[in-house]
């Protein structure tokens, strides 16, 4: 089965073509436009001109990954920026093998979203092909079964690993499926603890109440004027501080790290910075880092272990508390290396017996691939809807 996927709920516009066969998936085009560098220049994304830029980019990207499948697999190739010729524009010949299109209808930003769920209505009108709604939630965390064989064998559909990716520890011989499953989505917009039971059984755990984690990682670094993207130019400042050994560190809040609930809360960390910002960053520092760019590295480095702190120590609890078999990591703030070292670690240590899940790092962030699996499971609980059924929601949740 052939699916090609769309996703334009934010800042990338992405297509992807997913051969799956047996219990197996090849990923034969896999086309990422980001508009990161557009937006870098107002310090976050702006919805009109996303839906713009997603407007100007859908079909070069689908014509693009239509080149790619018919060319055959070209691992995980993607393309920061997409120029098509125009007289290639006829060709679209992998219409004929596609049996199924995917696409995000949300959660995300309304006028991006609809650019996405347009396209892939007018194409499976056009085709007369089937089409799956996925939720951009769901989407990321299937970001953990790219590359993962299902078991055809078994009727619960549950999944077993190839080979043993260090991102991936599934001890194969206690291994008696994934479910139930403990997933912490971190992304520029989302901030979630989910029970999955199964395929397409979701239970909200808990959430932010205000910030998402990427939000805040984008806030800080408006503060520190590190520019946009905030969260890998966060991670890239406190990693320096972590080669240099710097002795130097501040103290910053781990909020709601002891409350009850699976709940989150980022704003108060966002603010701390920037009290630390406005106040000065000498009535904190040593003597050696006065100046706010000499403390940057310093700041970078302590705001990011007071979120990973927060974010490991309720994924621990609630994964006891809910038994999980496997813990998964998904969204865009899974890309943070720090984060991603420390979850392992934290699972390896606390839960000797649970497996865990981490995307490969091109999958954390917004991208079609997850978007062609997600649908991909979807079919074994959901009927395929038609293109008169489809909507895109800003606001769709998962659970
Ligand atoms: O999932 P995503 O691509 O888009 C949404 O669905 O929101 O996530 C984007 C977010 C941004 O806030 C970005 O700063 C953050 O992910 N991000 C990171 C890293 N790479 C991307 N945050 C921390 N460390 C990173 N390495
Ligand atoms: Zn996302």
């Amino acid at each position: 089965m052939f699916i090609l996927a769309i996703e334009t709920s934010c800042d990338e516009t992405a297509v992807a073509v997913v051969k799956f066969q047996g219990s197996g998936h090849r990923i034969l085009a896999n086309i990422v436009s980001s508009q990161v560098k557009i937006h870098a220049k107002y310090g976050g994304v702006v919805p009109n001109l996303a839906s713009r830029m997603h407007l100007k980019n859908i079909i070069p990207c689908i014509i693009e990954a239509d080149r790619f499948a018919s060319r055959g697999y070209q691992r995980g190739r993607t393309r920061k920026s997409v120029r098509v010729d125009p007289r290639s524009y006829p060709r679209l010949s992998a219409s004929t093998n596609i049996d199924l299109i995917a696409v995000t209808i949300g959660p995300g930003l309304i006028p991006a979203l609809l650019i996405g769920t347009n396209t892939a209505k007018a194409l499976a009108y056009a085709w007369d092909k089937p089409i799956i709604g996925v939720n951009h939630i769901e989407a990321h965390i299937y970001a953990n079964f790219v590359g993962i064989r299902r078991n055809n064998a078994d009727k619960n559909a549950e999944i077993t690993l190839k080979g043993s990716a260090s991102n991936r520890r599934i001890d194969q011989r206690r291994f008696s499926g994934i479910f139930p499953a403990l997933c912490l989505v971190v992304s520029g917009g989302h901030t979630q603890l989910i029970l999955t039971k199964g395929h397409g059984k979701y239970k909200l755990l808990g959430e932010t109440r205000d910030d998402a984690v990427g939000e805040a990682f984008d806030k800080v670094a408006k503060l520190l004027n590190l520019g946009y993207p905030g969260g890998p130019a966060i991670a890239a400042k406190a990693a320096k501080f972590k080669i240099e050994n710097l002795k130097f560190k501040i103290d910053l809040p781990r909020p709601m790290i002891h409350s009850k609930d699976f709940d989150f809360s980022f704003s108060g960390l966002k603010t701390a910075v920037l009290y630390l910002v406005k106040d000065g960053v000498a009535t904190f520092t040593s003597r050696s880092d006065r100046s706010l760019k000499a403390a940057t590295p310093s700041i970078c480095a302590s705001f990011q272990q007071a979120v990973i702190d927060v974010l490991i120590a309720k994924t621990i609890r609630a994964a006891k508390e809910v038994k999980a078999k496997t813990v998964m990591l998904a969204g865009g703030v899974a890309a943070n290396k720090e984060l991603r070292r420390q979850f392992k670690k934290a699972i390896k240590e606390e839960l000797p017996n649970t497996c865990y899940l981490i995307p490969d790092t091109q999958y954390c962030t917004d991208n079609a691939v997850m978007v062609a699996v997600a649908a991909y499971y979807r079919l074994l609980h959901n009927k395929p809807q038609t293109w008169k059924d489809i909507e895109a929601n800003a606001n769709l949740r998962i659970a």
